[in-house]
């Protein structure tokens, strides 16, 4: 049964089977050359409806924009996708309302323990760090490790090492103390000895900030970043820092950013099931992500979203959760951002 279908400016919302998502309809402009484009999500859960004030919408999705038109106008003034997914997290991380830098969740232990990673879809490319507990923007980091050094992937205390000889910017641990996330904590520290946990209480846990961009190259990039899942323990790291999970981007098959809960992520590699879904399925992004996301994270009993963007500009943002703060700008159209299931944008 379709439940109704509606255009937008940029794409088409398609509400069907349960499936939710936005889809782009044909992207390339007419002189065939693929639309400059960026998509942002601020994570995925159970945002139902009603659940901010008009205050709190306003508030999330002004951030929203702000990253867009960062990373838009990098592309716009010939930068590239790299630069430009990095620009939109930075805004993001530096925002208290998401679960990425200043936002970040509390760990079981009281703590913020930071992860993050970045690709290029030009040149597989790509670097990541987790746990990381000082660092102002993560997603720097990722971007250092993966122009600076010859590894992927940097944890903890060595990662820290290695961002001081970037000189990234160190903050102290109490710049991610934000008093939102410290209540969440707190509630959730005496749900737990009650042994109360509610099903939103479970998609509460896992937030992410992601964005993919497309360049006057043509070239395609991916970066995600985040908190992690509320009251982690044991330096437990989720799917945001491994690449073909939380991340993936390659000019041969499209770009993506998951936002959800990162155990099932990393056990369906949901990044690079979609892109190869693409390159050797020949799917469109669309039909990739929602076999991944409505099918196979679905039965597996994950949740979450991902936003995904092709070569060719054409976009998709699905997720099996009832919301999913998200995002595009393209081409000369001003930022759509969106919140809820119901996909108005
Ligand atoms: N998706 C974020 C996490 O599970 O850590």
């Amino acid at each position: 049964m379709v439940a109704g279908i509606k255009r937008c400016v940029t794409g088409i919302l398609v509400v069907a089977f349960g499936l939710i998502g936005i889809e782009s309809a044909a992207a390339q402009s007419s002189d065939n050359v693929p639309p400059l484009t960026v998509l942002v999500h601020g994570g995925a859960g159970a945002m139902e409806e009603g659940r901010y004030t008009p205050e709190e919408e306003r508030a999330f999705k002004a951030a929203l924009v702000a990253a867009l038109d960062a990373g838009y106008a990098v592309l716009e003034t010939g930068g590239s996708a790299v630069e430009a997914v990095e620009a939109a997290i930075i805004i993001l991380e530096d925002s208290p309302l998401f679960n990425a830098g200043r936002g970040a969740v509390f760990t079981r232990d009281g703590d913020n323990e930071l992860d993050a990673s970045i690709m290029d879809g030009a040149t597989l490319n790509t670097g990541a760090i987790a746990g990381v507990t000082r660092v102002k923007n993560p997603v720097k980091l990722a971007r250092a490790v993966m122009e600076k050094s010859e590894h992927v992937m940097f944890i903890g205390d060595g990662a820290e090492k290695f961002a001081k000889t970037q000189e990234l910017e160190f903050v102290p641990r109490k710049y991610f103390k934000t008093e939102h996330r410290w209540q969440q904590f707190k509630d959730r520290l005496a749900a737990e000895k009650k042994s109360k946990q509610t099903q939103r209480a479970r998609e509460e846990k896992y937030g992410t900030v992601g964005a993919v961009a497309l360049d006057a190259e043509g070239n395609l990039a991916a970066a995600t970043s985040t908190g992690g899942m509320m009251m982690k323990r044991y330096g437990r790291v989720g799917d945001v820092p491994i690449i073909g999970a939380g991340t993936y981007a390659d000019n041969a098959s499209c770009a993506v950013s998951s936002t959800g809960w990162g155990e099932y992520f990393i056990r369906l590699t949901v990044a690079r099931d979609i892109c190869a879904q693409v390159e050797y399925a020949g799917k469109d992004v669309a039909a990739a992500a929602r076999d991944v996301i409505h099918n196979r994270l679905q039965s597996a009993g994950g949740n979450g979203g991902v936003i995904v963007l092709g070569p060719d500009g054409t976009f998709t943002m699905q997720f099996n959760s009832k919301g999913m703060f998200r995002g595009v700008k393209q081409a000369d159209s001003s930022a759509e951002v969106a919140i809820y299931g119901d996909g108005a944008m």
